[in-house]
C-alpha cells in the first residue's frame, strides 16, 4: 500500500472504530458483530506496526502504555473540585429548596418564586475525577485529592474504555474539563474478589475501594484489567468555546462529545418531584448495576447557579439526598456457632446493635474459620458490618487501630456446641463439622425445616419458627414425626388455634402427594441438590433402585462423581435413615412412578446442556424443562462434559468458557430447531 493510502486507511479505521465506541458506550447499540469490531482492531495495529511513524497518542490502539510509574505527580485543579452538602429527609430537601427560592426572590418584592428546576442524578459511590481534553484529545487525568491539588492518573484513565482519548464529533470547545465518578459495577466486584481469594490475596470491601484501589495503581496494565467505568456529571474548566445554558442540556452536549453520562439523570420541578425521584431511584437501588449512596439534586439553570453561587467549598445550587449508610461501625460481642443441616459449624457474629442499610442489625454471618483469620477478627474488636440491599449482613473488616486491649480470640469449640459430638475438619481443612448426622438435634431441626420447604415436600405453613417450638416440646424428632402430628398437639402453641392448627396438618397431608425428585432432595443427602435429585430419579426411576444402587452404579449417572456417590450410598446404608425413610412410606408419601425408558430414549438422551443468559421466548426454567423431558441433562456450569450451551442475550463468563473448551454453543432459534428436528 501506498503510504499516504496507508495513512488514509488508518484514519477510516479510527473513524469506524469511534464510531461504534460512541454507538457502543454512549447509544447502547451495536451495529456490528464483537468479531468485526475486533478485526478493525486488529487491522488497525497491524498497520501501525509496520507504520509507526503513523502511530498517535489518541489511536484507540494506545490505551495502555508501556512503563509502570514510580510516583504518581501531583495536579493543581485550575477550578477545584468542591464537595457537596447533605440532606437525609424529605424535610431537610424542603428546606434546602426553600433556602433556594428565598434567595432567587426578587429583594423588595415580597414574592416568592414558583417552582425551580431541579436536574436529578443517581450520586454514584466511586471515585471522582477529572479528565482534561484539549483540541478534543485526552491529554490529563487527575483525582480530586483535597479539591485544589490531585494526583496525575492520565497513564490509567487512558486505559479505561468508557472514556474517550478523543472526543466524538465536534464544537466541543478547545479546552474542556469535564469531572465524573469512576467505578466498578457489583459484578466486577464480585469477580475481582472472587480471583483474589482463588489467589489468595486480599479482597476488597465494597465497590469503591476497588475502585479507588484499581485507579492508584502505578502500573496501568492492573488498572486496564479492572473493567472501571465511568459516568460524566459536570463540566469544569471550559476555554475556547461555550456550553449550553443549562446542566441538562450541558450534559446532552457531554455525552455527543462520547462522554459517558448516566441515563437515570432527569429533569424536574420542584422538591416535591425530587423527593418522587428519590423513591423510584430507591426502589430500583439493588437492581442497578453499580452502587449508588443517594441521589443528587441541582439547579438545571446555569445563570440561577451562579446567582446563589457557592457557601465554603460546596456549591449553594446542589446538595446530596443520602440513603441510610449501607456501612457503619460496631462491636463484636460474641461470636458463636452454628450447626446447619449437615452438620457444617459456621462462626456468627454476635453484634452491638446497629442500624445499617435500612434496618437494626445484631446478627453477621463469618462464613468460616478462614474468614476469621483473613479479617484477623477478635471478640471485641471495632467491625465494620455491612448490608447491601437484602443480602445478608456481613463483616467486612476490622479497625485494627481501634482494638481494644482486652480482646480474645476466636476458637473453633472441640466439640459440637448442640449434641457434644467431637468435631472434624473436612479434607481441605476449612470446613469443621459435627458428624453426628441425625442423632445431633441440631441437623435434626435443620432437616425438617429442609424437608418441609419448598423445593422438597413444600408443607405450606410450616416455617422456621414452628418447626422449632416442635422440636423444642419434643414432638418432631425426626422428618417422619411430621406425619404423626395431630392437630391437638398444635393448638396453644404460639400463634395457633384450632383454625390454622387444622390447616398446617391439612398442608402436611397434602404434602404426600409428591414426585420422586422432590423425595430425594428432601431428605438432605450431603451435596444432593435439586439437579442431581432429578438426575437419581431419571436414572434409577424408583426409590428402591436408588437404595440398592453402588458406588459404581451412582458414579454412572450424569455429573455425580466420586465424592457425591460416596454420600449418596453412606446416606442409604444408614439403619437410621433407613427406618425413617420406612416411616415416611408407611405414612403413605406417594409418587408419580418414572417411565426410565421413556425418558432414556428421548431425543436429547445423553446429551448434557448449560444454559445461560436471558432467553426471549421461553424463561431458562421452560427451557430446562424441555431439555429434561426430552431425555436431555441439564448443569450449571460448562465443563468438557458438556454437550450444548444454550445461550441467551448477555452471556458472560458461561458463553467464554464454553468457547474456549469448544463446547457447542446454541442461541435460543438453534435451540428450538434442535428440539423440534430430532
Ligand atoms: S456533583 C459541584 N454529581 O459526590 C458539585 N457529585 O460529595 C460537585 N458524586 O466528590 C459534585 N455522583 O465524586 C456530583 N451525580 C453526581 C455525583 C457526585 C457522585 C460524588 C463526587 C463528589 C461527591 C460530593
Amino acid at each position: 500500500m501506498a503510504a499516504d493510502s496507508v495513512e488514509t486507511r488508518i484514519s477510516e479505521l479510527r473513524k469506524q472504530i469511534d464510531h461504534h465506541n460512541y454507538l457502543y458506550y454512549i447509544l447502547d447499540q451495536i451495529e456490528v458483530p464483537d468479531a468485526e469490531y475486533d478485526r478493525l482492531m486488529r487491522e488497525l495495529q497491524e498497520l501501525e506496526q509496520q507504520y509507526p511513524t503513523l502511530v498517535t497518542p489518541e489511536s484507540p490502539t494506545q490505551r495502555v502504555g508501556s512503563t509502570p510509574l514510580s510516583e504518581f505527580s501531583e495536579v493543581q485543579h485550575e477550578q477545584p473540585m468542591l464537595s457537596l452538602g447533605n440532606v437525609f429527609t424529605e424535610q431537610e430537601l424542603m428546606e434546602f429548596d426553600q433556602r433556594l427560592r428565598d434567595r432567587l426572590a426578587q429583594p423588595g418584592s415580597g414574592k416568592s418564586i414558583e417552582a425551580l428546576e431541579y436536574v436529578c442524578e443517581p450520586k454514584l459511590d466511586g471515585v471522582a475525577v477529572s479528565l482534561l481534553y484539549i483540541g478534543g484529545k485526552l491529554v490529563r487525568g487527575a483525582t480530586r485529592g483535597d479539591g485544589s491539588r490531585g494526583e496525575d492518573i492520565t497513564q490509567n484513565v487512558r486505559t479505561i474504555s468508557t472514556i474517550p482519548l478523543q472526543l466524538h464529533g465536534d464544537g466541543y470547545p478547545e479546552l474542556l474539563e469535564v469531572r465524573g465518578e469512576l467505578f466498578i459495577s457489583k459484578g466486577t466486584f464480585e469477580s475481582i474478589n472472587e480471583d483474589a481469594l482463588k489467589q489468595n490475596q486480599k479482597t476488597f470491601v465494597n465497590p469503591r475501594n476497588a475502585a479507588s484501589g484499581s485507579l492508584r495503581q502505578l502500573d496501568p496494565k492492573i488498572t486496564a484489567k479492572r473493567n472501571l467505568e465511568i459516568y460524566i456529571y459536570a463540566a469544569g474548566w471550559v476555554e475556547g468555546g461555550e456550553l449550553a445554558d443549562t446542566h441538562h442540556e450541558r450534559l446532552k452536549q457531554l455525552n455527543q462529545w462520547g462522554l459517558r453520562t448516566n441515563p437515570e439523570i432527569k429533569k424536574v420541578q420542584g422538591a416535591a418531584e425530587c423527593q418522587v425521584y428519590y423513591e423510584q431511584i430507591g426502589a430500583k437501588r439493588d437492581d442497578l448495576p453499580y452502587e449508588i449512596d443517594g441521589v443528587v439534586y441541582k439547579l438545571n439553570s446555569i445563570k440561577l447557579q451562579e446567582q446563589v453561587g457557592f457557601i465554603s467549598r460546596a456549591p449553594r445550587w446542589a446538595t446530596a439526598h443520602k440513603f441510610p449508610a449501607q456501612e457503619e461501625l460496631t462491636t463484636l460481642l460474641d461470636v458463636e456457632f452454628q450447626v446447619g443441616r449437615t452438620g457444617a459449624i459456621t462462626p456468627v457474629a454476635r453484634l452491638e446493635p446497629v442500624f445499617v442499610g435500612g434496618v437494626t442489625i445484631s446478627n453477621a454471618t463469618l462464613h468460616n474459620m478462614d474468614e476469621i483469620k483473613r479479617l484477623d477478627l477478635h471478640i471485641g474488636d471495632r467491625v465494620i458490618v455491612r448490608r447491601a440491599g437484602d443480602v445478608i449482613p456481613k463483616v467486612v473488616q476490622v479497625v485494627t487501630d481501634r482494638r481494644p486491649a482486652n480482646t480474645t480470640e476466636i476458637k473453633m469449640p472441640n466439640h459440637c456446641p448442640v449434641c457434644q459430638s467431637e468435631v472434624l475438619k473436612d479434607e481441605q481443612g476449612i470446613i469443621f463439622r459435627c458428624n453426628a448426622g441425625l442423632y445431633c438435634a441440631a441437623q435434626r431441626k435443620e432437616s425438617i425445616k429442609h424437608f418441609a420447604s419448598r423445593k422438597a415436600m413444600d408443607i405450606q405453613g410450616l416455617g422456621d419458627k414452628i418447626v422449632e417450638q416442635l422440636c423444642a416440646l419434643g414432638l418432631l424428632e425426626s422428618i417422619a414425626d411430621l406425619y404423626q402430628l395431630k392437630s391437638e398437639q398444635l393448638i396453644g402453641l404460639d400463634g395457633f388455634g384450632e383454625k390454622s392448627a387444622n390447616k398446617l396438618i391439612a398442608a402436611i397431608e397434602a404434602s404426600k402427594q409428591t414426585t420422586l425428585p422432590k423425595f430425594i432432595y428432601g431428605l438432605g443427602i450431603r451435596e444432593v441438590g435439586e439437579t442431581t435429585a432429578k438426575q437419581l430419579a431419571n436414572q434409577f426411576g424408583t426409590l428402591e433402585a436408588i437404595q440398592n444402587s453402588d458406588q459404581e452404579s451412582l458414579e454412572q449417572t450424569p455429573e455425580i462423581g466420586p465424592i457425591v456417590a460416596a454420600h449418596i450410598n453412606h446416606f442409604f446404608h444408614d439403619s437410621h435413615n433407613r427406618t425413617v425413610i420406612e416411616a415416611l412410606l408407611s405414612a403413605g408419601i406417594v409418587w408419580p412412578s418414572i417411565e426410565v425408558s421413556a425418558v432414556t430414549q428421548g431425543v436429547f438422551s445423553g446429551l448434557v446442556f448449560v444454559v445461560t443468559g436471558k432467553l426471549e421466548q421461553m424463561s431458562r426454567e421452560d427451557a430446562k424443562q424441555k431439555i429434561e423431558s426430552l431425555g436431555g441433562k441439564v448443569s450449571g456450569s460448562v465443563s468438557a462434559k458438556t454437550d450444548y450451551l444454550l445461550a441467551g442475550e448477555k452471556a458472560g463468563s458461561k458463553l467464554a468458557k464454553a468457547q474456549t473448551l469448544g463446547v457447542k454453543i446454541l442461541d435460543e432459534q438453534q435451540f428450538i430447531e434442535l428440539a423440534d428436528s430430532r
